[in-house]
């Protein structure tokens, strides 16, 4: 099958390659020329794992392409996948100016009986509008598809070939057999196939990530409530989550979600809600929620330093908004930093990929460590904001000689506070206020609080 995918981006690149994987003839479009010439000078413009293999494999065996030409890519292609971005509008709403230039750049050369399918995460009702965009330009007959994707960042590579489900919004039977086709190959393990209208499956979408923001704004609710009242967050969820009709999944608390889809999708519902005359409270209060959440280690910073981060040095470890990604799109580490930085700290960070995005963004205002431990160099404290596998178990002995005082908020709550207090740390994570140390370092100062 020859298969183009408009928008060569985490969604586009990573989908177009598994699709290149499975023997079809993929092109992967792109209005970015830096980011095309990269790909076909064999780079991979993000990082994602196990990507750069599979590109570099599906590329050698001339079944991955990448072109800048709507010509070229769209001339022979018997599915078009719409993979570029939709960010939100300055009202929070989605923005389609890129998925209608996508529908106009394709028009002219769509052969007849294409099935164009659109992935990028769009509200109801913008399938039919691609249509129409289309059919400005053309009296060519093709399908239109919704087929909404639920990879996640970090692991997109097996999410999308090992999917829990698959979902095809169709108006009629061959665009749903040609995507069945195309999808056989990630479904052998008997998970579901569902068709369904086009606005459902547009729908699915959002609702899928407004529930999974929900969560986490709940239990984030729920842990800032624990440490007031003195209750241990961890234990809270160990309790609610063997309930069968609860359970564990997305319960973690933490800094609150970034990323480029939960804040602006579950804007973007509300808005489509607003405009049909529902107000979405729920949707408004996760939102809510989540923005005052990424404040919370930097109101923990600026208590334990009564109000006066000015010269203090704070390591912070983590930039990117979750791990094995290099996306720091609405990322709760930006918030901190910025916070800090106002608060005239000096800035020690470390992120095993996502260095080089942040640097893009804040220069030289902060300093980057090549290693995690030489972020906590002469260190006031460590604030952890991404829980990369790397940061779970340190070596804590050294942290605290390296380190001016041993103070660590965690954005994340990866270890254990009986055991931090133990090992002479003022340990604070979400959820759990810090326990009084009880064993003083013997090779620093003594623990008091700075005056
Ligand atoms: N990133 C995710 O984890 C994820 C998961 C599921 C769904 N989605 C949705 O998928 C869509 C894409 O997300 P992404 O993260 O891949 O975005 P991205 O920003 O990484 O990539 C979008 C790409 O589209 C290109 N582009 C823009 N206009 C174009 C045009 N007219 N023609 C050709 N290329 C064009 C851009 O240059 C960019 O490379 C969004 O709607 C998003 O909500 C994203």
């Amino acid at each position: 099958m020859k298969i183009t995918m408009i928008g060569t981006g985490y969604v586009g690149l990573v989908t177009g390659t598994c699709f290149a994987e499975s023997g079809n003839d993929v092109t992967c479009l792109d209005v970015d020329t830096r980011k095309v010439q990269l790909l076909q000078s064999g780079g991979v413009p993000i990082y994602e794992p196990g990507l750069e293999e599979l590109v570099k494999r599906n590329v050698a065996s001339g079944r991955l392409k990448f072109s800048t030409s709507y010509a070229d890519a769209i001339r022979d292609a018997r599915c078009i996948f719409i993979c570029v971005g939709t960010p939100q509008d300055d009202q929070g709403a989605a923005d389609l100016r890129y998925v209608r230039s996508a529908a106009e750049g394709m028009a002219p050369f769509l052969r007849s009986g294409a099935v164009v399918i659109c992935k990028s995460t769009v509200p109801v009702g913008t399938n039919r509008r691609v249509a129409e965009w289309i059919r400005a330009t053309t009296q060519t007959k093709f399908h239109i598809a919704s087929n909404p994707e639920f990879l996640k960042e970090g692991a997109a590579i097996d999410d999308f070939t090992k999917p829990d489900r698959v979902v095809v919004g169709v108006d009629d039977e061959e665009a749903a057999d040609v995507l069945q086709e195309i999808y056989r190959p990630f479904l052998r393990t008997e998970k579901p196939f569902l068709v369904v209208g086009i606005e459902s499956a547009e729908m699915i979408k959002y609702v899928a990530n407004c529930m999974l923001a929900t969560k986490i704004s709940f239990i984030n609710e729920m842990a800032n409530i624990c440490e007031k009242v003195g209750a241990d967050i961890n234990e809270v969820r160990k309790g609610i989550g063997h309930d069968a009709r609860i359970g564990f999944a997305f319960l973690f608390p933490g800094v609150g979600y970034g990323g480029s889809c939960f804040p602006k999708d579950v804007r973007a519902l509300a808005a489509v809600a607003a405009e049909c005359g529902i107000e979405a409270r729920i949707l408004r209060t996760v939102d809510e929620t989540n923005t005052e959440q990424k404040h919370v280690l930097f109101r923990k910073l600026n208590e334990y330093f009564q109000g006066d981060l000015r010269g203090r040095t704070i390591a912070v470890w983590g930039l990117s908004f979750k791990p094995r990604t290099d996306d720091i799109r609405e990322a709760p580490s930006l918030t901190l930093i910025q916070e800090l930085l106002e608060a005239g700290a000096r800035i020690k960070v470390h992120d095993p990929v996502a260095q080089q995005n942040v640097r893009q963004i804040l220069g030289d205002s902060i300093e980057y460590s090549v290693h995690h431990y030489d972020a906590c160099d002469g260190a006031d404290a460590l604030a952890i904001v991404t829980e990369w596998n790397e940061f779970r178990n340190p070596d804590f002995d050294y942290i605290r000689v390296k380190m001016k005082s041993p103070v660590i908020f965690d954005g994340r709550n990866l270890y254990d506070r009986e055991k931090m207090a133990r090992r002479g740390f003022h340990y604070s994570g979400i959820g759990l206020s810090a326990l009084p140390v009880s064993l003083p370092p013997a090779d620093s100062e003594p623990l008091t609080k700075p005056a």
